[in-house]
């Protein structure tokens, strides 16, 4: 299984944040992971459709758009007009999670579904076969820096087990808390796409890094 690598612009300096995603992107990176928060389903606000649109103009590798807010739906279509390939909805912030990602879809982007930590992965059984990818929260969203919650596991194999049981082949992603030294784990769990914000934007090589981290994964 080949793994892919989203470094979460979080971490990086916002001052210079296209010669970042430069840099992530030169470096070898699979995805831009942006982080949109809108301080009410999370405590912080970050940023929003100005800045994916100029992140769009400077590198051509998709961007991952996991929108931490509430009623997402109001968004979805300003999102993906801005630049987003792949836009990520809690399944906590939707009313209507299965409405949402026809909507995703219906904009030609591809949909993904986020869970909290502490939320079932029963909360989103039966839309399984409705995303592309499933984002399991492996810290509690709204900081980066944070540490890598272990149940989070336990909770990846049973994933696993539901998306084999069904025959359904989505994208795994874990985010929060990755880092080279736990990658491996998490990869042995069933994750195949990796968020990282000081994990990778933390380190001075940003390259060497994510190799490094494609080596932990090597099978
Ligand atoms: C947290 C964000 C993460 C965060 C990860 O709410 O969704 O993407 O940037 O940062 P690290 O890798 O530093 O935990
Ligand atoms: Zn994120």
């Amino acid at each position: 299984m080949t793994i892919k690598i989203a470094p979460s612009i979080l971490a990086a300096d916002f001052g210079r944040l296209a010669a970042e995603v430069g840099a992530l992107d030169a470096a070898g990176c699979d995805y831009i992971h942006v982080d949109v928060m809108d301080g009410r389903f999370v405590p912080n606000i970050t940023i929003g459709q100005p800045v994916v649109q100029a992140l769009s103009e400077v590198t051509n590798k998709p961007l991952d758009v996991h929108l931490m807010i509430d009623e997402p739906e109001r968004y979805v279509e300003s999102f993906v007009d801005a630049g987003a390939a792949l836009l990520t909805v809690h399944v906590e912030a939707c009313r209507h999670v299965h409405r949402v990602l026809q909507q995703i879809k219906a904009t030609g982007a591809r949909a993904g579904l986020a869970l909290n930590p502490g939320t079932p992965l029963e909360a989103i059984r039966w839309v399984l076969e409705d995303v592309d990818l499933v984002l399991l929260m492996s810290v509690n969203p709204g900081f980066g820096g944070q540490s890598f919650i272990p149940s989070t596991l336990a909770k990846l194999r049973a994933l696993r087990s539901l998306l084999d049981e069904g025959s359904i082949s989505c994208e795994v992603e874990v985010d929060g808390g990755i880092v080279q030294d736990n990658i491996a784990e998490v990869h042995a769990a069933g994750a195949d796409v990796f968020v990282s914000g000081t994990g990778i934007l933390g380190r001075a090589d940003y390259a060497a890094t994510m190799s490094a981290m494609r080596v932990c994964c090597a099978d």
